[in-house]
């Protein structure tokens, strides 16, 4: 068989203001092209250990199995759950949104009866919805979404922990959209297993899941009677290739991503968390700013809002699918559609990792203005770059 070859790939240059991924550093462009080095060498080990040591930094935790899970978000989200749940054990998962709804199907195909404790995309949960439901379902795991990306909301985590624990269950978080964007203290909020994903404030591509287990997760997994339904996730072999006592192969690590997450990492940690979560914060006020003044609506309350990523209302009369299209054919910006039932409602607006920052904001609010003026929606020129100038000022 032949085929022609293709002429070689070159890829457009965007600003990706999506769900992610975020823009990538330069510096974390180049460590990836470093040379390939075995899942063994030396070289490598140093590498894991260093990516292992700056991950309990970010996670703000001493969890020792603290690691890369090779894989995207959605790995990790597996690994977490897997490695809890045995055949018939009782979850309940926390279900305000897409990826709430994927960890309740990652479960169930896990073999766990599942309860998936609802409520509208959008809101959160309280302390007391959550207390009830561990009550009545008395589950062995529970699992909640911190940074709901499909709808822009963040669960407050104080307190969760605590319930779940005197319940004497483990508490699952999904922190893909928050790490490196804003706090996530996985020992202060007692949480007992987490992942994350490197292409959403980390500023990495998409390929790996920063993971970790706490001491009540690693008793559950040490405790269990059948075998992890995944070959591939079971943490209680893929940690002895982590461990730096052991590195027994499990698979071949993804090398060159590995080397791609760890300058990211020494990028956030070079920038201080405090001083980058401040930094989040204060984009996502400018074109807070910037989308009030031209009269577009947030989806989430102001208390609940993430900061990386703003689910706003398209505009009555608007056409959606021709601004996204023009916003990246004429300015090379992306944004992100609405998914499950505010698709067609909402536009996704990530300010992530190295795409926080003043120029995409001023540049997005300008890139948006023509897009609506195109479509004749009444709202005063320079309303939202004005507005945000004033937060920058
Ligand atoms: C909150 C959340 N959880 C899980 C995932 C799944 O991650 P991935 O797409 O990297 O597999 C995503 C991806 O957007 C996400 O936003």
């Amino acid at each position: 068989m032949s085929a022609p070859i293709p002429p070689v790939a070159n890829a457009p240059r965007r600003i990706l203001m999506g769900p992610g991924p975020s823009d990538t550093h330069t510096r974390v462009l180049a460590a990836l092209a470093q040379p390939t080095v075995g899942h063994l060498d030396p070289y490598f080990l140093k590498i894991m250990n260093e990516v292992q040591a700056m991950l309990r930094v970010v996670f703000q935790t001493t969890n020792p199995l603290t690691i890369a899970v090779s894989g995207t978000g959605s790995a990790g989200m597996e690994a977490c759950v897997v490695n809890l749940v045995s055949p018939g054990d009782r979850m309940v998962v926390g279900v305000n949104g897409v990826f709430g709804g994927r960890m309740k199907d990652v479960a169930e195909r896990a073999g766990a009866v599942v309860h998936a404790m609802e409520r509208p995309f959008g809101e959160v949960f309280t302390l007391e919805e959550i207390e009830k439901a561990v009550k009545t379902h008395k589950p062995q795991v529970v699992g909640i979404v911190h940074a709901e990306t499909s709808t822009g909301a963040c669960q407050p985590m104080e307190g969760i922990a605590k319930i779940v624990h005197d319940a004497g269950a483990v508490l699952i978080m999904d922190c893909v959209t928050s790490l490196g964007g804003r706090p996530v203290r996985i020992d202060d909020w007692g949480v007992d297993a987490a992942y994350s994903g490197t292409q959403k404030c980390l500023s990495c591509p998409p390929g790996l899941s920063p993971l970790t287990f706490g001491p009540r997760a690693l008793e559950r997994l040490d405790a269990r009677k059948t075998k992890v339904q995944s070959w591939y996730l079971d943490l209680s072999m893929v940690r002895n290739y982590w461990a730096e006592s052991s590195r027994v192969y499990h698979h071949t690590a993804p090398i060159n991503m590995n080397y791609g997450l760890h300058e990211a990492l020494r990028i956030v940690l070079e920038e201080g968390l405090d001083v980058r979560f401040a930094r989040h914060l204060k984009n996502h006020y400018a074109l807070r700013a910037g989308l009030t003044a031209l009269g577009i609506q947030f989806a989430v309350a102001e208390e609940n809002r993430l900061p990386m990523l703003n689910a706003v209302f398209i505009p009555q009369g608007v056409d959606d699918a021709a601004v996204r299209s023009r916003l990246l054919n004429e300015f090379g910006i992306e944004i992100g559609a609405g998914l499950g039932p505010m698709k067609g409602k909402t536009w996704r607006i990530g300010l992530m990792g190295e795409t926080s920052c003043p120029r995409n904001v001023l540049n997005f609010l300008a890139a948006l203005e023509n897009c609506l003026s195109a479509q004749k929606f009444p709202m005063q020129a320079g309303a939202g770059i004005a507005a945000a100038n004033d937060v920058y000022q």
